[in-house]
C-alpha cells in the first residue's frame, strides 16, 4: 500500500479504536440564544424567524447549501453585523477562525496570534507561545506567516482564536482549503482543543462526514430556517454504526444524492467546452 494511504488506513482505524471517554455533555445555560432572528439584505430575507440556542460547551455544527445563510448567522454571532433591533444573546469573549487564516503577513507568527493582547510584552508573547505550544507550533514563534503551509496557517488562527479563551468558538468551513489527511489531523486537534478549554462551539461546514466526527448536535439551513437537527450522543470515535444513517439523512436534507455524492459527470467530448 502507498505509504500516504497506509498512513492514512491506520489514523482513521485509530480514529475508530479511540476509547468512548467523553462525558455526556452536560445541559449547561446558553451561551446563544436567539429568537425569531431575521436578517435582510434589501428584500431578500435571509435568516428568517430563526430560534437558535447553544449550550455551554456543546458542539454544534451548521450544515446547509451554499447561500442558505450560514455565514450571515455566524458574523452575526461573532458581532461583525450588526443585527439592529434583534434580540441576539452572545458571550462577550467569541473569537472567529474563517477559511483562510487570515495572518498580517508583515507580523511574525507569535505576533499574530498576540493580536489584540494586552500587557507587557514578555507575558504577552508568552501567552501567545503557550497557545501555539498547543497546536504543535511551539517551534514557529518568530516565523513569517508566508513560510506556514496551509494547515499551518490555520492552526496559527486556530491558537489566535484560543489565546482569547473564548466562551464561544465560532468556525466558518475552517479545514475546506485542506488535503484530506491534513483535515483529519485538524479535526483530532479541535476536538482536543475544545476538550481542553471547553468552550461552545459553531461550525460552519459542507463536509457531512466533518460534522458527524466532530459535533453533539447538527443543524441543517435552508432558505434561512433550520430545517433538521440531529443529536449524536454515541462516542466521538465510536461514531461509524451511527454515521451511515445520519449521513444519508443529513444528504437527502441538503439535497444530495448519497449513491452519487462524489461523481462527477464529464462531458463525452471538450468540444462541450468550446
Ligand atoms: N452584505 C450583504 N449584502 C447583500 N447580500 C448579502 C450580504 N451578505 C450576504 N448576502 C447574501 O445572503 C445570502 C447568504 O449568504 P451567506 O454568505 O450567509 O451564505 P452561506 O450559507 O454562508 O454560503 P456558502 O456556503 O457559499 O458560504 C447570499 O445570497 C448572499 O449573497
Ligand atoms: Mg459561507
Amino acid at each position: 500500500m502507498d505509504a500516504r494511504l497506509s498512513f492514512f488506513a491506520d489514523h482513521l482505524a485509530e480514529r475508530r479504536s479511540a476509547p468512548a471517554a467523553e462525558p455526556a455533555p452536560e445541559p449547561g445555560k446558553p451561551m446563544v440564544k436567539l429568537t425569531g432572528f431575521t436578517r435582510t439584505f434589501g428584500t431578500n430575507t435571509i435568516i428568517a424567524d430563526l430560534d437558535l440556542e447553544i449550550a455551554e460547551g456543546e458542539f454544534v455544527a451548521l450544515l446547509g447549501r451554499s447561500g442558505s445563510g450560514k455565514t450571515t448567522l455566524l458574523r452575526t454571532l461573532a458581532g461583525l453585523d450588526d443585527p439592529a433591533g434583534q434580540q441576539v444573546q452572545v458571550p462577550s469573549s467569541r473569537a472567529v477562525v474563517f477559511q483562510d487564516a487570515r495572518l498580517l503577513p508583515w507580523k511574525k507568527v507569535w505576533r499574530n496570534v498576540a493580536l489584540g493582547l494586552r500587557g507587557l510584552t514578555g507575558r504577552v508573547r508568552s501567552k501567545a507561545e503557550q497557545a501555539l505550544r498547543e497546536v504543535g507550533l511551539g517551534h514557529r514563534l518568530d516565523a513569517w506567516p508566508l513560510t506556514l503551509s496551509g494547515g499551518e496557517a490555520q492552526r496559527v488562527a486556530l491558537a489566535r482564536a484560543l489565546v482569547r479563551e473564548p466562551e464561544l468558538l465560532l468556525l466558518d468551513e475552517p479545514f475546506s482549503a485542506l488535503d484530506a489527511l491534513t483535515r483529519l489531523k485538524m479535526h483530532d486537534l479541535t476536538l482536543a482543543l475544545w476538550k481542553a478549554h471547553r468552550p461552545a462551539v459553531l461550525m460552519v461546514t459542507h463536509d457531512v462526514d466533518e460534522a458527524i466526527a466532530l459535533a453533539d448536535r447538527i443543524l441543517v439551513l435552508d432558505h434561512g430556517r433550520i430545517v433538521t437537527q440531529e443529536r449524536i450522543t454515541a462516542a466521538r470515535g465510536e461514531r461509524a454504526d451511527v454515521a451511515r444513517g445520519l449521513r444519508l439523512r443529513l444528504l437527502g436534507v441538503l439535497g444530495g444524492d448519497a449513491g452519487q455524492a462524489s461523481v462527477i459527470q464529464f462531458p463525452q467530448s471538450l468540444e462541450a467546452f468550446a
